[in-house]
């Protein structure tokens, strides 16, 4: 199929022009930033994504950061084989709030944006890769399993001007008992 080299400019500086104006949240703290958070809502338009929606359960997240200001993310998840954990390494950049990270699943480094953060109650965070919807994912960590309707409301209009269509913008059930009560907590 051949597209116009005009229609592929056009695109390419449509999707540059969505992530070029996301700025981290004023003044990061990241201290204030540590700690546990639930995954709340998921916006995720990947299509190798689509037949997990319905299973998406809030996953919960542990942020430690590190002394030289990269940050260790487990996040805990329910498996058909059980409640299992997952590392991810987030690397700081000189702007603070702004992580990259290398994502073994779609072998790419990814961009990490903490967009907004009240730090006690909610957090909306981009991730992104730059010309590449497909791989990119805006996501509400809680510090709860349940946070305010203003909150969810912020989160769906955020993820609908980033471009996402309204199904593929997820606020999934409850988990229960992952991690195992006791453990991680
Ligand atoms: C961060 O993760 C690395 C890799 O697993 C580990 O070696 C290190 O101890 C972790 N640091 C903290 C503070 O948890
Ligand atoms: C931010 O955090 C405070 C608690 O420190 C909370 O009362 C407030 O409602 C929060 N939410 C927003 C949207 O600012």
């Amino acid at each position: 199929m051949r597209v116009p080299v005009v229609t592929v400019f056009m695109a390419m500086v449509c999707v540059v022009m969505v992530n070029a104006d996301i700025q981290p949240q004023r003044d990061f703290n990241l201290q204030r930033f540590a700690g546990r958070w639930f995954r709340v809502g998921l916006a995720y338009d990947s299509p190798e994504f689509t037949p997990y929606r319905e299973r998406l359960r809030v996953s919960m997240g542990m942020i430690t950061p590190l002394p030289n200001g990269n940050v260790n993310l487990t996040m805990w998840a329910m498996r058909s084989s059980g409640c299992v954990s997952k590392l991810y390494q987030y690397e700081r950049t000189n702007v603070p709030g702004q992580f990259t990270y290398f994502s073994t699943r779609h072998n790419k480094m990814k961009d990490i944006t903490v967009v907004e953060t009240n730090y006690t109650e909610y957090a909306l965070v981009l991730k992104h890769k730059k010309f590449e919807q497909e791989y990119t994912q805006v996501a509400l960590y809680g510090r709860s399993q349940k946070v305010k309707p203003e909150i969810i409301q912020k989160f769906k209009s955020f993820a609908s001007s980033r471009g996402f269509p309204r199904e593929s913008i997820i606020t999934p059930p409850p988990t229960e008992n992952c991690p195992p009560s006791g453990s991680g907590r």
